[in-house]
């Protein structure tokens, strides 16, 4: 259990030793456990959460807002299009300004090539810790909340296979930071993770060779796949979502005929029974394209844990909301 975390940043799990991430999924089964019993817990009392939007969000936003009322405290809802951003406040402005209001700046800028390098340097000029709500590279609370929810659903996760793929979806190009947080943080506990995935849609190097380290660390596994099939065979949890073909190209047309080559790449009732015992969970970040990356059956059916990992959001967030900003 550590406790030193008062002021740290969380823009990815990668920069939390593996002793901090127990204390944040520790704290967060505490604060779970309070809030079914009803006990009070409002650490962060007058304290205030600034959270600044470039995107929509359902559960980001409304999971940090009830989490920081839970605690005692205020959320701030800033979207961004609302300030004077666009006008010239920069992200040095950003950090100064919005970490003295506040105790803690969130914020989710998922432009590719722009969002991390944002949030980054909003952090070098705050005086607040600075909570990645989702960026190009990250979603680390994402990856937290998926990974509470394999220790619930699995127990110990070590030698336990989770296959992170990719799924067609026609909506829009999504960005790659919910597969590349999971299968960093999946692979510190000691998992055999699976990357599924066309060629044109890899993920970033330098997250694959650190998803390669740290599975060599924990004695667990990392393999990358091109077979959507034999991504389900015998996992243990199958995560399966789109995301954009921005590696290989930027153009959005280009990129949406790429996927179109992939349509048959659905979750659906046949591949789920080639998981273990047929019984493998379903996971995915939502929203989800149904029909399209998921059948109603899978994501509707007895494996689906899909809203539990929509709750531990709540839960692993006011964990290191109550950590850092005290
Ligand atoms: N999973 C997730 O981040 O959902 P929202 O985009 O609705 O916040």
């Amino acid at each position: 259990m550590q406790t030193h975390l008062v002021g740290r940043d969380m823009i990815t799990t990668q920069e939390w030793t593996k002793d901090e991430l127990d204390t944040v999924f520790n704290v967060a089964l505490d604060l779970k456990r309070k809030r079914a019993l009803g006990e009070p817990h409002a650490y962060l009392r007058d304290r205030v959460l600034m959270m600044l939007f470039f995107f929509s969000s359902t559960r980001t936003r409304a999971s940090f807002e009830a989490g920081m009322a839970q605690l005692g405290g205020h959320a701030e809802f800033i979207d961004s299009t609302t300030t004077q951003i666009k006008h010239g406040d920069t992200g040095k402005e950003i950090g100064e300004i919005l970490g003295r209001y506040g105790d803690g700046i969130a914020i989710r800028q998922c432009d590719w090539a722009v969002g991390n390098q944002y949030i980054r340097g909003v952090a070098e000029h705050s005086r607040s810790p600075v909570l990645n709500m989702q960026c190009d590279w990250y979603h680390p609370f994402q990856a937290l909340a998926d990974m509470l929810t394999l220790f619930e659903k699995l127990g110990d996760v070590r030698g336990k296979t989770l296959n992170v793929s990719y799924a067609y979806a026609s909506s829009y190009e999504k960005p790659m930071s919910a597969p590349q947080s999971l299968i960093l943080l999946a692979s510190r506990y000691g998992m055999n993770v699976r990357l599924t995935r066309p060629p044109e849609f890899k993920l970033m190097p330098e997250i694959v060779a650190q998803t390669e380290e740290n599975a060599r660390k924990s004695h667990g596994s990392f393999e990358i796949l091109e077979d959507f099939d034999a991504g389900f065979e015998d996992a243990d949890a199958v995560y399966a979502k789109a995301w954009g073909a921005m590696l290989t190209t930027t153009d959005a047309a280009e990129s949406a005929r790429i996927g179109a080559k992939y349509t048959d790449w659905i979750t659906d009732e046949r591949r789920m029974s080639l998981t273990r015992n047929g019984e493998g969970l379903y996971m995915h970040p939502l929203p989800a394209d149904r029909n399209i990356e998921v059948t109603d059956g899978v994501i509707d059916g007895p494996n689906s844990v899909v809203y539990d990992e929509a709750e531990n959001r709540l839960h692993v967030q006011k964990a290191v909301m109550a950590l850092t900003m005290r």
